[in-house]
């Protein structure tokens, strides 16, 4: 693959705790995914992006990191990630690891010793600790999972989390914390890793002490991007590495400032993600990032572990995606969804540009919206006084062979399993040439065969249709609107039947 391999990849996100279980103990491991490799491998991904695995107390996911140059014990040894690294690459799988620099754990060295030290400390200097305002915390930011965003310890000072109280915020105004963050890129760079997913890319610099200026208070600050100058500048001593930033910013202009050439190579493009299947609104977020990218690669995401299934949402009347309202529980039609999904697996996979698959998106798996209340995970639960049941129903374990759960996973899932995941296992698709899998499996091929670069040419076929040709000569059609279309071309894949020439409502179709 050249240089460039992420302008074009098919990326696959692993969930390392729901993915495959490799010692028995109900969680995933990196055992449980090196013997999988074969899976992803036939599936033709280029590179996977595996979502954090460092030693951590799991407060949020993994994503309260509390050792960035280690290996969660749960999920094997940092010699374990070394030979995952080796053997991806032998099968020509490129490697992303995510690195969380807004926040830490409460039981990271750092943090622990910011608490032992005291006020004043230069330990505390690293974190934001500040007196309260009377009996109250230092001013009234609230936590992104929910609460306020301040918590005091017991020496009466507080200290800044924008997400969960066990993910003290580091303070980027810190040379140590510059410096710690670029020795751990060039940890993982040095293991071989071929790129940085950035969590929560958008908010690191922040000033609890400064006067409203009228801007947001800690989101895309512009000391952000000094930062990402740094980090590219060390990233471009290797070769063929890239950072991807996690950056949530509706302003298209001010997206595209994170990509600019001395910034991050690409960044999710979370728009896509939360459009409604109607072909105006895919149509405008696909022009809109055309137009913003400069020279970046586009980036196409339909799913990912913080948010609904799409199989769950486009079979709802709202088949929006929004963090503040994920409509849990709301009425979804799962055949119109799987419908949709697998229409829209074709749009993302034919765009020009990157594309991520967040596993068991290739299985057509739902959203488990019935998780006990018990079972529930995620911080948000809590922080939202029950009110936001969270991120956990896309979180369930992978189901891989059998007829009832564990699904060949391995040991009792830390999720229930649906017992009606019998029907989406990784075997039984693979015996059914019309499964979701059989679908992902073709298109990333002829994606990877025929596809090719360039850019993107559009059709009219009237305002409910996504019509677009791409440099190589392959057509994509999505036809949203209510009336079958008649085509003409030789059909290389579809997403549905197109018998006699016609593509019926919520069915892609490739042609040439
Ligand atoms: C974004 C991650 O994707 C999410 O899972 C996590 O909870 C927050 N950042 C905080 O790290």
């Amino acid at each position: 693959m050249p240089e460039t391999w992420w302008r074009g990849a098919a990326i696959y996100q692993v969930y390392p705790r729901s993915f495959a279980d490799g010692n028995g103990d109900g969680v995933g491991d990196l055992a449980g995914l090196r013997a999988r490799l074969g899976h992803l491998a036939d599936l033709g991904i280029d590179a996977i992006w595996l979502n954090p695995w460092y030693p951590s107390p799991l407060a949020d996911g993994g994503y309260d990191v509390a050792d960035y140059r280690d290996i969660h014990p749960s999920f094997g040894t940092l010699a374990e990630a070394e030979a995952l690294i080796a053997e991806a690459h032998e099968r020509g799988i490129r490697v992303i690891v995510d690195v969380v620099p807004n926040h830490t754990s409460d039981q990271s060295a750092w943090f622990k010793a910011a608490l032992a030290a005291g006020p004043g400390s230069p330990e505390r200097a690293r974190f934001w600790f500040r007196p309260g305002v009377g009996e109250g915390p230092p001013n009234d930011w609230q936590s992104i999972f929910g609460g306020p965003a301040w918590t005091q310890v017991p020496d009466g000072e507080w200290y800044l989390h924008l997400f969960a109280p066990e993910q003290p915020d580091f303070n980027w105004t810190h040379p140590d914390v510059h410096a710690d963050f670029l020795d751990v890129l060039r940890f993982w760079f040095d293991r071989g890793v071929d790129g940085i997913r950035i969590d929560s890319a958008a908010v690191l610099v922040k000033d609890p002490d400064a006067a409203p200026d009228g801007l947001d208070p800690y989101t895309d600050r512009d000391g952000c991007h000094d930062i990402y100058r740094a980090w590219r500048a060390l990233t471009d001593t290797y070769e063929g590495r890239m950072l991807i930033g996690e950056v949530w910013l509706p302003d298209a202009e001010r997206l595209a400032r994170y990509l600019r050439p001395d910034e991050l190579h690409t960044v999710f493009n979370f728009p896509f993600l939360g459009a409604p299947w109607n072909a105006p609104s895919l149509r405008a977020v696909i022009d809109d990032t055309f137009a913003t990218l400069g020279d970046a690669p586009a980036t196409w995401v339909l799913s990912n572990h913080d948010v609904t299934r799409p199989v769950t949402r486009y079979g709802r009347e709202d088949t929006s995606f929004d963090h503040a309202d994920r409509g849990h529980g709301r009425p979804t039609d799962p055949a119109l969804g799987l419908r949709r999904a697998r229409a829209a697996a074709l749009l993302a996979l034919a765009l020009p540009g990157s594309v991520y698959v967040y596993q068991g998106e290739e299985l057509g798996l739902p959203e488990v919206e019935d998780l006990p209340d018990e079972v529930l995970d995620d911080p948000i639960w809590t922080r939202s006084g029950h009110t936001d049941r969270g991120r956990d129903g896309c979180r369930v374990p992978l189901p891989w062979s059998g007829d009832a759960p564990p699904f060949g996973f391995g040991g009792t899932p830390w999720l229930p399993q649906p017992p009606e995941w019998k029907n989406l296992t990784v075997e039984a698709q693979r015996a059914d040439p019309d499964s979701v899998l059989a679908l992902y499996r073709t298109a990333l091929r002829l994606r990877r065969e025929l596809l090719g670069d360039g850019t993107l040419t559009w059709l009219d076929l009237g305002e409910d249709v996504l019509a677009f040709t791409r440099e190589s000569g392959v057509t994509c059609l999505v036809n949203l609107g209510s009336e079958a279309i008649p085509f003409t071309g030789e059909v290389l894949l579809s997403s549905a039947p197109v018998p006699d020439g016609v593509l019926p409502q919520d069915t892609a179709v490739w042609l040439r």
